[in-house]
């Protein structure tokens, strides 16, 4: 029985829009960046299963960069795609001082003000066989993994990056990264760790796009199982315990529960990845005439915000930008 009815009418507010507990903001959202060896001068390379989305030269990541900072959006964060023929074994392209990504991160911090920039630290877009460690027989090595991991994260940091993202799952990482970053006097560069990252079959357009598909087996001996919850906040645990900074949830629309019960648990900042198959898919529906991209970009974003992450990476960043300008 509810008493309160007839005097307590929810419409009445409601129809005043007064009330708005959450708001996105363009200081919430980092925009994530493709930037290919194998592109020349400023040009830029569509992206098939990601229509809207690009691959730039870093000339061309330059300019995007200067125009997303000129919408507002503070924070990039960059995956490199090397030229085809220096993959190997070991992704050794990796920590390459003057591989694509070190090189990128030098030019964005001399051309750009004010950008904070973030690193993806994996192997996957740098080994010939796609993984995110070192392979010995057919599976992916932990261990041996950290040490390179340390090595990409202090390139990266000599690189200028402010913040290093290492993606790639290995137990430990966070610990081997910071302990091999202090080592080398970077002791202020943070890292923001993929914590809680799901084996996701969301991330098939992404793989496209930064041409790090895997040639055998597949992720689920280092990504988390997508049925597990607990499992989820014991990763954001440990990698809280080893220093990282701001940790993440991956995918995010599909996995909002773990976004909020990760801000109920834990008080360091969080990050949220509104991954490749969410932009595709509700980039391909719309296409479709079935639903309405800004509308649904809009629901599911402040949904990832109302769920508690403090930070959203979207492919969707500038086009947020572009609606809340218009507000
Ligand atoms: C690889 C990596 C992936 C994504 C970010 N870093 C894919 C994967 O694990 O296979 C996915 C991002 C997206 O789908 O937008 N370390
Ligand atoms: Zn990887």
């Amino acid at each position: 029985m509810n008493e309160m009815f007839p005097a307590v009418r929810m419409r009445r507010l409601r129809k005043l829009k007064l009330i708005r507990e959450t708001l996105l903001s363009t200081d919430d959202l980092i925009l994530p960046l493709f930037i290919d060896e194998n592109i020349e001068g400023k040009n830029k390379k569509p992206i098939s299963s990601m229509p809207g989305q690009y691959r730039f030269s870093i000339e061309g990541a330059v300019k995007e960069v200067l125009e997303a900072r000129s919408m507002g959006i503070k924070s990039v964060l960059l995956f490199g795609i090397p030229e085809q023929a220096s993959k190997d074994e070991k992704g050794s392209e990796a920590f390459n001082k003057e591989g694509v990504i070190q090189r990128a991160v030098r030019r964005i911090k001399k051309d750009v003000e004010n950008v904070v920039i973030i690193t993806d630290l994996c192997l996957c877009e740098y080994t010939s066989h796609g993984h995110c460690g070192l392979v010995e027989n057919g599976s992916v090595l932990n261990d041996p993994t950290l040490e390179v991991l340390g090595k990409i994260a202090v390139s990266q940091a000599e690189a200028g990056a402010d913040i290093v993202a290492p993606s790639g799952m290995m137990d430990g990482m966070v610990k081997a990264i910071r302990e091999k970053l202090d080592e080398e006097s970077f002791s202020e560069i943070a890292i923001m760790s993929y914590a809680a990252k799901y084996n996701s079959a969301l991330y098939g357009p992404f793989r496209e796009a930064a041409d790090s598909g895997y040639k055998f087996g597949d992720r689920s001996s280092y990504q988390l199982d997508f049925s597990n919850a607990r499992e989820a906040l014991r990763e954001v645990e440990l990698d809280i315990k080893e220093g990282a900074d701001i940790v993440m949830v991956k995918p995010a629309i599909f996995h909002l529960d773990i976004i909020s019960k990760v801000r109920a648990r834990f008080d360091v900042p969080l990050a949220a990845y509104n991954v490749s198959g969410e932009y595709s898919m509700i980039t391909a529906a719309s296409e479709k005439g079935y639903l309405n991209r800004e509308e649904v970009m809009m629901e599911g974003l402040t949904a990832i915000k109302r769920a508690g992450a403090d930070l959203i990476i979207t492919y969707f960043a500038k086009e947020v930008a572009r609606v809340l300008e218009q507000e």
